[in-house]
């Protein structure tokens, strides 16, 4: 199993390109089942999830090309709708095929995700909105099985702001017979950008950007070519490692804006920060100042910046308090981060971080993607060598990370 060692101290220097975002590039790759021919999508990010998802697509029967960040995805072919619980369970975002396949078949086969590392995550939402939809849907071993299905658009609001559910019916809506509307959707760059690819595709969709959708079901669908928006996360997860690190690095191909919750943080905690069109300077402070932090859905603090914040203020002056209102369970790296000297006192779904002045490199596991991010920035922070293990979750979502982390000056080596 691969493991990091990072030896920490040198302020980070440089010029990084952000990659496409993951969480945009999932959905839009579902979305691609929704109208059979030849996609083409561009800036897609080599990732541990974008080849698991590809998996998923190949399985239903889709052909699919990859060269450097260019997908080409055929679903002229598609045939069958079966996803497996193996492949679901290593990634919840396989669900997001079950909409397509309904729309485009009348028929399901996709195994329920379960649990992850940090809680229930349930798919409730998902289901409610499919059935006020007129999908009939019955949990059978394990799986979510519809037989007949003809989707039908309907009034639907969210009771709870949800990511996967909205795109989930965003991509319900597009086929079905008459008009949907989506109340209370959510409003994160991944979503408008799913609804971007969609109109392109032919989709009738209003509100975009609004937490109202209104959507008007058409007859069918094209291929279309599509470039992935930036990874705001990838983005901010760098601009974090500049703060904590007292380095100054320029993060190129981004859309500030879509991360404006983060630098603002980091502006708080004394980062000078300089934004231009597609492209952020960041500047770390000698040592940061303590902020506190609430995650709330975008354009708020996103918790996929929770875990990374939490190193930042582990080395910051005086005490922060950071509360994940989405993941009330999404704490497992401060167990990490005390193995290199953090000092954090967890309260439910909140963490007090009496800021120290230095960390010192110690042995680590990485547990979550995110988790496992803030553990490499606080290594790139720490006195000594840091070693990661399980680094097969930073796999998952961070492309070239030691690679990128390298070119920036850090001493960061994958070791087996
Ligand atoms: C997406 C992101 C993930 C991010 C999360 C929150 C992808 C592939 N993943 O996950 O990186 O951390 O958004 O920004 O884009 N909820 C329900 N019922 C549901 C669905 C969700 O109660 O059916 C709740 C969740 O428990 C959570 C909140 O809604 O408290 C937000 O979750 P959601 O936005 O759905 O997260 P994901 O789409 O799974």
């Amino acid at each position: 199993m691969d493991k990091l060692r990072i030896t920490g101290g040198r302020p980070l220097e440089g010029a990084v390109r952000i990659s496409g975002a993951k969480n945009a590039a999932l959905p839009v790759m579902a979305a691609t089942l929704l109208a059979p021919g030849v996609h083409t999508l561009r800036n897609v990010p080599r990732l541990r999830d974008t080849q698991t998802f590809a998996r998923v697509l190949e399985i239903l029967g889709a052909k699919i090309a990859v060269d450097g960040d260019l997908m080409t995805i055929d679903t002229q072919g598609v045939n069958a709708v079966e996803a497996p619980y193996d492949l679901v369970k290593t990634m919840r975002a396989s669900i997001y095929v079950l909409a397509p396949l309904l729309a485009r078949f009348g028929q399901s086969r996709v195994s329920l995700p379960g649990g992850c590392a940090w809680g229930p995550r349930p798919v409730n939402l998902h289901l409610a909105g499919l059935q006020a939809m007129g999908a009939k849907l019955e949990i059978e071993h394990g799986y979510i099985v519809g037989r007949g299905v003809k989707l039908k658009g309907a009034s639907f609001g969210f009771d709870v702001v949800s990511v996967g559910a909205t795109v989930q019916l965003m991509m319900a809506a597009v086929l079905a017979e008459g008009t949907t509307v989506l109340e209370n959707v959510a409003l994160e760059p991944d979503v408008t950008a799913l609804g971007e690819v969609l109109l392109a595709c032919g989709a009738r969709i209003e509100g975009l950007g609004s937490r109202r959708l209104v959507i008007h079901g058409v007859a069918g669908l094209r291929p279309v070519d599509a470039t992935i928006i930036p990874d705001r996360i990838e983005a901010a997860t760098f601009a974090a490692a500049a703060a904590m690190t007292g380095g100054s690095i320029r993060l190129e191909r981004v859309i500030p804006d879509h991360f404006e919750a983060a630098l603002l943080k980091l502006e708080e905690a004394g980062c000078t920060v300089r934004r231009a069109a597609d492209s952020v300077a960041v500047a770390g402070p000698a040592r940061p100042r303590a902020v506190d932090v609430v995650t709330q859905p975008f354009p708020g603090f996103p918790t996929d910046m929770q875990a990374q914040m939490i190193a930042v203020c582990a080395v910051a002056s005086g005490t922060s308090v950071i509360e994940d209102t989405i993941y009330l369970d999404r704490f497992t790296h401060v167990p990490e981060l005390a193995r290199l000297g953090a000092n954090i006192e967890l309260k439910g779904n909140v963490a007090v971080v009496k800021g120290v002045s230095r960390l010192s490199g110690a042995q680590v596991m990485a547990t979550d993607l995110r988790a496992s991010a803030c553990l490499v920035i606080a290594a790139l922070a720490a006195e000594g060598e840091t070693v990661i293990d399980r680094i097969y979750h930073l796999d998952r979502g961070y492309e070239a990370l030691e690679t990128k982390l390298a070119a920036l000056g850090a001493t960061v080596q994958r070791v087996n």
